[in-house]
């Protein structure tokens, strides 16, 4: 797969979610994150709720929300679809995103993962982003019970 030009990053439809539901092990290589993709993302959220196509194919989406608590750009769902890997999709949808909240005051950006996700790890520390868990878990710096009992994360943030 090759990145073109007609390939811009557009705000999510409910029916590009629905085809993103469809497909959702296209994107994750299971359905293991189908509860974290509640249609609120696009009903409430469909400012921070981003898409790039290829066509008709959708190929990458982030789903993220700015934070009620804090001046942070959370960055809730980011996926690129298989064979669309590797070619910048994913830093593409996160500078837009880091250029929308710097827009609305926001000064930080912030995700989580699973530790198991080497992936998303290396994504996220490729886009400077640092570990701010002060636990160590097969190497890896975490947060002891971010999401609950026995649920650690790796936790990224980001000065924007
Ligand atoms: C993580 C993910 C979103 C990255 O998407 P992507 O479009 O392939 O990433 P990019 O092409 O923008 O990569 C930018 C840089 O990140 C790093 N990177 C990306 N994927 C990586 C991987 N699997 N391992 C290590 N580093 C990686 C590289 O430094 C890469 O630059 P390079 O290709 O020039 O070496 C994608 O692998 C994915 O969708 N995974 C499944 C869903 C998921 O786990 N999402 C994250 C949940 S928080």
């Amino acid at each position: 797969m090759k990145v073109n030009d007609k390939m811009e990053i557009v705000n999510c439809s409910k029916d590009d979610f629905d085809k993103i539901i469809t497909d959702i092990t296209d994107f994750w290589g299971s359905n293991r994150t189908l509860h974290l993709h509640h249609p609120l993302l696009i009903h409430e959220f469909q400012d921070t709720a981003y898409v790039i196509k290829d066509g008709r194919t959708i190929c990458a989406y982030l789903f993220g929300f700015y934070s009620q608590a804090e001046p942070i750009a959370y960055a809730h769902l980011l996926a690129v679809r298989n064979n669309y890997r590797r070619l910048g999709l994913a830093r593409k949808l996160y500078e837009h995103f880091i250029e929308c909240a710097r827009k609305k005051h926001c000064l930080k950006i912030k995700a989580i993962t699973k530790p198991t996700n080497q992936d998303s790890i290396g994504f996220h520390k490729s886009i400077g982003m640092k570990l701010i868990g002060n636990e160590t878990i097969d190497g890896i710096n975490v947060v002891r019970d971010y999401s609950g009992p026995g649920e650690h994360r790796v936790v990224f943030i980001k000065d924007i």
